[in-house]
């Protein structure tokens, strides 16, 4: 029986809609939120993203900032960058895209964010707030794909999660998110990554299984068991002369075999990644209105 499909496009839509209510609270309390995202280079990926992130802005009605900066910056300017967003009363949310060029310390970039302002969740206050269940702002993507669960009504409680991955900004973020005791969590989560043994035999484990390599068709149907909801982080590249760009777009997941075996299935584009960029908008939201409240 074929999958039922996780459609992230709309639930990014009713994400917004909810959004749109409390910027106008926000507004009408004088108050517009906003983003900057910082570019450094010309990764074409990186581009995209951050193209995208002032598109969804600006359909909200938020106030955003796009830096863009060469790859020969040096670590000073950028950091004099942050910091003047850090002080700007403009700014709720600071972003700067990753990957950074080699010669950048991009911990020292994160750091340098003020806490109150890390939308992306980056910051190890963040990440530290979330791990021990005191959440303030969480990771996009990881964020995303608790509410993608929770739409879709499957309740992580007492289920076996497999997170495929470890990266800071999805693996070890969504699994800490998923094992808190509280609702959409208290699931049993176990992180495999590219040391597991066996990865097969740990992955046909999961009832909700969580893709986050960063390799094309790696989760194929024999690792998957029947009926598992599955979660596809996964945004690849692959050469396609057939299209305009000459390239497509795919997950970690062979999409076409294991959604005759999942009950649930994010595709790729249109799962997780509108997900992600919505999540932005309302880590920005919520960044502004903790202004109201503390007053900085
Ligand atoms: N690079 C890839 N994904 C992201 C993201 O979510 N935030 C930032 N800042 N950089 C990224």
């Amino acid at each position: 029986m074929a999958a039922g499909l996780i459609d992230g496009k709309a639930v990014a839509k009713s994400v917004r809609k909810e959004l749109k209510g409390r910027i106008t609270a926000l507004k009408e309390r004088g108050v517009v939120p906003g983003l900057a995202a910082v570019l450094v280079g010309d990764d074409p990926a990186s581009q995209t993203y951050v193209n995208s992130k002032a598109r969804a802005c600006e359909k909200l009605a938020i106030y955003s900032e796009v830096i863009r900066k060469p790859a020969t910056i040096s670590q000073d300017e950028l950091t004099k960058i942050v910091e003047d967003l850090n002080a700007n009363d403009r700014i709720h949310g600071i972003l700067v895209q990753s990957p950074l060029p080699k010669h950048i310390d991009e911990l020292s970039v994160t750091l340098t964010i003020r806490p109150e302002k890390d939308v992306d969740g980056f910051h190890p206050h963040s990440v530290g707030m979330v791990l021990i269940g005191r959440p303030v702002l969480i990771p996009c993507t990881p964020h995303g794909i608790i509410k993608l669960l929770e739409h879709y009504e499957v309740d992580p409680s007492g289920k076996e999660v497999v997170v495929v991955g470890r990266s800071n900004i999805v693996g070890k973020p969504v699994a800490a998110l998923l094992l808190q005791k509280g609702p959409m969590a208290n699931a049993t989560v176990t992180v495999a990554h590219s040391r597991t043994r066996d990865l097969s035999e740990v992955t046909r484990r999961a009832d909700i299984l969580i893709a986050a390599i960063g390799h094309p068709g790696t989760i194929t149907a024999d690792m998957v068991k029947q009926g598992a909801v599955v979660i596809d982080v996964g945004v690849n590249r692959v050469d396609d002369p057939s299209t305009e760009k000459g390239y497509r777009l795919v997950g970690d997941v062979d999409f076409e075999a294991v959604s005759q075996k999942a009950s649930l299935i994010t595709p790729v584009p249109g799962g997780v990644g509108p997900m992600t960029i919505a999540m932005l908008m309302s880590n920005t939201v919520s960044a502004a209105e903790q202004t109201l409240l503390t007053g900085i």
